[in-house]
């Protein structure tokens, strides 16, 4: 079928089969792959991307029925343009180890500012809990989305 996605504020015109996740849309059809395939059941969060700003679990969300702006991990600074604030703060954290989850990571830790859930650590360990790091990042992913929050708090 054909549809229409807006990525990162471009806009493909697509013929997909009906099925098909907005996952393999954006790493097979669009070349993002940025976007990481961690279990492609909805338990992982590697495969989160934002749509109009909420976290989405884009493993679990046709192609079809992504409406509204999706932004993925590429969509967050341009090629010479600065970081953005939060990946900034995970690379200063050195909030990674193999980095396969980083991209849903960073991804979940804007929505869960904006959301307002980056008050206290415990608040941003629970409203990340959501998105797995097999090598245990966990410390300084939360020491980096307590750096970021200042930053993003009320930027959308
Ligand atoms: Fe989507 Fe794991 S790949 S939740
Ligand atoms: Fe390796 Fe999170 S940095 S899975």
């Amino acid at each position: 079928m054909n549809i229409t996605l807006n990525v990162n504020r471009h806009i493909y015109r697509l013929d997909v089969d009906p099925r098909q996740m907005l996952l393999d849309t954006l790493r097979e059809e669009l070349g993002l792959t940025g976007t990481k395939k961690g279990c492609d059941q909805g338990q992982c969060g590697a495969c989160t991307v934002l749509i109009d700003g909420r976290r989405v679990l884009s493993c679990f969300t046709l192609s079809a029925l992504a409406e509204g702006e999706i932004t993925t991990v590429e969509g967050l600074s341009g090629e010479g343009e600065p970081l953005h604030p939060m990946q900034a703060a995970f690379v200063e954290q050195d909030a990674y180890q193999c980095g396969y989850c980083t991209p849903g990571q960073i991804l979940s830790a804007i929505a869960c500012v904006h959301e307002g859930h980056a008050t206290s650590d415990e608040e941003i360990r629970e409203y990340m809990s959501g998105n797995l790091c097999r090598c245990a990042a966990y410390p300084k992913i939360v020491a980096a989305v307590r750096q970021a929050a200042p930053e993003l708090a009320g930027q959308r």
